[in-house]
Formats: structure tokens, sequence, C-alpha cells
């Protein structure tokens, strides 16, 4: 059974405090009982800020990070360091600035053919239970690289899979829903009024996956952490 929490927060930079918050507080939760903190990154702009904030050294030091193990929810087929590799954005925002091993950085091979790096990446992430999912959500309702229409929206065997997305002419790599539903935690991180329309629809709308791919997520329990802009449609208060 998912259990589904909202968040309003009052801007973007709220937004980012609350998710670095969320994520010190879930990695030291998973480290105390288990030892480990298993996070896979989300990719586009949004999760930046937060990463940044991590970064800092009033941040940094809340985490044992030498008991963090990072992957990505999805990675652009592109070398890691290309402008839009997810793993480069990671790496420039935060990455670099922790004493994290080099072991303990799970990156999808996104220089390798799409079908060679997913065959990769099934094998790191293979018996891993992740603590913590970032996603966030495309103004057409996709998340990570699960695309309207894709056909992986209801692939039930693989964990990992490649996809050529058409309207973007380029290939990717992608966690599919059932891996992404056996984390025990996926937090959203949607800003902006540009998204808010789109928001409605996945989180009051009619069930309609196939158009809505994140609506598919529904691991242990979603977290949706959401600026006021992107919150403008939902019949939620947000705050003062
Ligand atoms: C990617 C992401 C993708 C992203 C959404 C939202 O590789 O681009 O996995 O799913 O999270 O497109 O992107 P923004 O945060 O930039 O709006």
């Amino acid at each position: 059974m998912s259990a589904r929490h909202i968040q309003i927060t009052r801007d973007a930079a709220d937004l980012a405090w609350t998710a670095a918050s969320e994520f010190i507080r879930i990695g030291r939760e998973a480290i105390a009982e288990r030892g480990t903190f298993h996070v896979a990154l989300s990719g586009g702009g949004t999760p930046i800020p937060m990463y940044a904030l991590l970064a800092l050294p009033e941040w940094r030091t809340r985490l044992a990070w030498d008991k963090v193990h990072i992957y990505w929810g999805d990675e652009r087929c592109v070398p890691p360091d290309a402008s839009s590799s997810n793993y480069g954005t990671a790496k420039n925002a935060l990455l670099e600035r922790l004493d994290l091993p080099a072991a303990n950085i799970h990156r999808i091979h996104g220089e390798l053919p799409p079908e060679e790096g997913a065959e990769h990446y099934v094998r790191v992430v293979g018996g891993v239970i992740f603590d913590l999912i970032l996603l966030g959500m495309g103004d057409d309702g996709h998340t990570a690289s699960l695309f309207p229409g894709s056909p992986l929206l209801f692939e039930a065997a693989r964990l990992v899979a490649p996809v050529y997305v058409e309207h973007l002419n380029s290939w990717r790599v992608t966690l599919t829903p059932p891996a992404i539903n056996a984390g025990k935690v996926v937090m959203f991180l949607v800003s902006g009024v540009g998204k808010a329309e789109r928001l409605y629809e996945v989180l009051y709308g009619e069930d309609a996956p196939e158009r809505l791919p994140a609506q598919l997520i529904k691991a242990g329990r979603v977290i949706w952490l959401v600026d006021q802009e992107a919150a403008g449609k939902l019949p939620i208060e947000s705050p003062p």
C-alpha cells in the first residue's frame, strides 16, 4: 500500500531547503537502522538548488557520506562530462564537494551503447533496496525517463531499460516502474507555474498513466514536495 503525502512550500528556495532537510533526515534514519543509505538522484534542474545546499559545510557535515551510496533514477546516453549528463550535474553541484568514496558513486554509464548501459546498471542495482528515490516531473507528466506512451510504462520484468525518446531525439537509460516502486520512499520535487496544470491532473485527475506516467509511482511512501506556483491548481491550502 502506497502512502501519499503532499507538502507545499512557499517558493523554490523553500522547496530546496525542505528537500535537503528530508534527504538528511531519511539518510540519518537509514544509516542508524541499516548502516547504509542508498539514494537515487533525479535529473533535470529542480533538484540542483537542493544539491547546492547539501554541499554547504553546515549541511554536508550532518550525514556520514562514507555510508551513503549514490545512484540515479535515469541518465541521458551521453558521456559523464556532457552538460546534459545527470551524473555530471550532480557531480558539479554536490558530489565533488563531499568526502564520498568513489566506490559509493554508482552512475549509469551513459557513454555506453544504451542496451549495454542498461545491462551494466541492472547488475549495479540488483539487490539494492533504495531508501530514497528523488524524482522530478516534466510538464507532460513524465518522470525519470518514463514518458507518455513509452513502451516501458507497463514493463513488469526489467528493473532497468534503455529507451529512445522520440521527441527529444535521444536515448536514455531509466529505472522502470517496478524498480522505482520497490523503493522505500520516493520524493518528487516539483517547482514552477508551468507544472501546475499537469500536477493537478497527476494527483487529482482521472487515472491515466499512459498519458501521465508519474501516476505509476506508488512506492512505499510517496512525498510530493511542490512549491506554491506548481501547487496553484491543487485543492489544498498553501502555506501562509
Ligand atoms: C531527466 C529527469 C526528468 C526530470 C523532469 C523534470 O533526466 O531530465 O529524470 O525526469 O526530472 O524532466 O525536470 P526539471 O526539474 O528540469 O523540470
